[in-house]
Formats: C-alpha cells, sequence, structure tokens
C-alpha cells in the first residue's frame, strides 16, 4: 500500500488553511538563501509557494554567495527583532566561508522553524515541546496518518544527518520504537535492515535499498531524493521490487517530500502563536 504524502500534505494545507484565515494578521515566513544553488531555489520556492496557498506570508531573501558571515548575522538579527517575522529560515547548504553551526545559533529559538538551533535539536532529543526539523516531523505524520504505530517496533534508519536521521532518530526513540541508526561507515546496512519492521532511507543513492534487503511485510520510508540522467526524480529504494515485499510504501516524488513542506507551515504557525501569546484572532 501506497503511504500517499502528496494527499496527506494537501489536506493539512486546507486545514490550516482554516485555521490561518481568521488570524488578525498572517503568520509570516523568511525564507534565506545565499547563492545560486538551482536546487536550493527550487526547494526555497517550493516553500514560499506552499505558503501563499495557506495564507502564510512567505518571504524570499536572496543574498549573493560571496556575501560576508557578519552580513548574513546582521541580517538575521533584524529578523529575530522584527515582531512581524514569526519564523526564520536558513536554505542550507551555505558557501564555504560561512560557519553553518554559527548562522544556526544565531536564529532566535522561537522563530527556528527548521528546528536545526542546538536549543531545539536538545529539546526534541529530550522529548519535550520545541521545533522539530520538518521532514523528520513530516515522517512520523504520514505513519500516523496510516494509523502505523511505531511503539515496540524494530526501527532502522539509513543516513545520519542533522537535517534528517538524527533527529527521526529521536522522534522515534521517543515514541517507543528501538531504534538503529546506520550511517556512512556502516559495514552492513542488511544487517540493520532485514529486522527491522519500519526502515527509513534518506541518502542520496538510488537503489540502496533492495527487496532482498528488507522484512516481509516491512513498513518502507523513502527520505531519498536523485535526479537521473535521464531527468527521472527516484528516491533511495528499488521502488519496483520493494513495492511487492513491503506492507506500506512511499513513492517518490509524491511520499516524503510534500510532508516537509506541510511540516515546515506547522511550524510557521506554532512560531506564530509563540511569538503571539495572547492569540490575536
Ligand atoms: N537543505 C536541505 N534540506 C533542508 C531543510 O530542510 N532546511 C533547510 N534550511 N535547508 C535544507
Amino acid at each position: 500500500m501506497i503511504l500517499d504524502g502528496k494527499t496527506l500534505s494537501l489536506k493539512i494545507q486546507e486545514n490550516l488553511k482554516a485555521v490561518v484565515h481568521p488570524l488578525r494578521r498572517p503568520p509570516k515566513l523568511v525564507v534565506i538563501l545565499v547563492g545560486e544553488d538551482p536546487a536550493s531555489l527550487l526547494y526555497v520556492e517550493m516553500k514560499t509557494k506552499a505558503c501563499k496557498n495557506v495564507g502564510i506570508s512567505g518571504e524570499l531573501l536572496k543574498f549573493p554567495s560571496d556575501i560576508s558571515q557578519e552580513r548574513l548575522l546582521d541580517e538575521i538579527a533584524v529578523l529575530n527583532a522584527d515582531m512581524g517575522v514569526d519564523g526564520i529560515l536558513v536554505q542550507l547548504p551555505l558557501p564555504e566561508h560561512i560557519d553553518t553551526a554559527v548562522i544556526l545559533e544565531s536564529i532566535d529559538p522561537t522563530k527556528d522553524v527548521d528546528g536545526f538551533h542546538p536549543l531545539n535539536v536538545g529539546k526534541i532529543q529530550c522529548g519535550v515541546d520545541g521545533f522539530s526539523p520538518a521532514t523528520p516531523l513530516g515522517v512520523m505524520a504520514l505513519l500516523d496518518e496510516y494509523t502505523i504505530d511505531v511503539k515496540g517496533k524494530n526501527v532502522a534508519i539509513i543516513g545520519a544527518s542533522n537535517i534528517v536521521g538524527k533527529p527521526l532518530f529521536s522522534l522515534m526513540l521517543n515514541a517507543g520504537a528501538t531504534v538503529s541508526l546506520c550511517h556512512i561507515l556502516t559495514q552492513d546496512i542488511a544487517l540493520y535492515t532485514k529486522q527491522a519492521d519500519i526502515v527509513c532511507v534518506g541518502v542520496g543513492k538510488p537503489n540502496l535499498i533492495t527487496a532482498d534487503m528488507i522484512k516481509q511485510d516491512a513498513v518502507v520510508i523513502d527520505i531519498g531524493i536523485n535526479r537521473l540522467d535521464s531527468g527521472v526524480v527516484v528516491g533511495d529504494v528499488d521502488f519496483e521490487a520493494v513495492s511487492k515485499k513491503a506492507s506500506f510504501i512511499t513513492p517518490v516524488p509524491g511520499g516524503v517530500g510534500p510532508m516537509t513542506i506541510a511540516s515546515l507551515l506547522r511550524n510557521t504557525l506554532k512560531a506564530y502563536y509563540i511569538n503571539n501569546p495572547k492569540g490575536d484572532e
């Protein structure tokens, strides 16, 4: 069975629209893009377009790739102080001369809709309320929609990035799963995936997960996104073969990707409420 992230994302966006519409002012997200990377530009445009779709004001601030770290920090300080800005997102990766950790730590944690500030990373790990990165949040929402309970399940996550693998590890663990987090140095990924009731993979390698690597009726979540030379977009899973063995599987595109967008919008509304505690509807 297909885990249809596209449809769920649209449903979430319809619900958000109804909540956002009566607010005294629209919630505002500012997205910062440094440089000209075409993939990053595509992503940030998708994010600001989705904002518009639900009535959130999405502003894109573009800076040249040679912007200094100091200037970028100044820009973020202005946004931190602006009561009319609810969410701030700095698209990654940043150019090499900029220290990503310094930039992420400069964002007001109450406006950190990406959940990349160490304070939010820590909160999510502790299982207390904070901003969770959008992709892992989207994965959990998709499983929840299909009433796939992770409590007591064996979960294998392939890919240990700060953006996906590590926060997904925390969310799964806090939801009661037993979690294996595999990474680039893991010698035998299949050892972990074969034991897993739920396999989540996001490393950017087409066909990394083949049918022989998963249990019969496993749930397979493909967080990978790869553009082949032919122009076709695929994930990290051999969908054709694995879908015959899995009980549930996400397609690429149309699985986790749209859920990331929906979760970012949810986080922006959450930031609005934090920054407008009197609930000025
Ligand atoms: N680059 C790749 N994924 C993401 C994301 O979720 N947020 C940001 N800010 N940059 C990214």
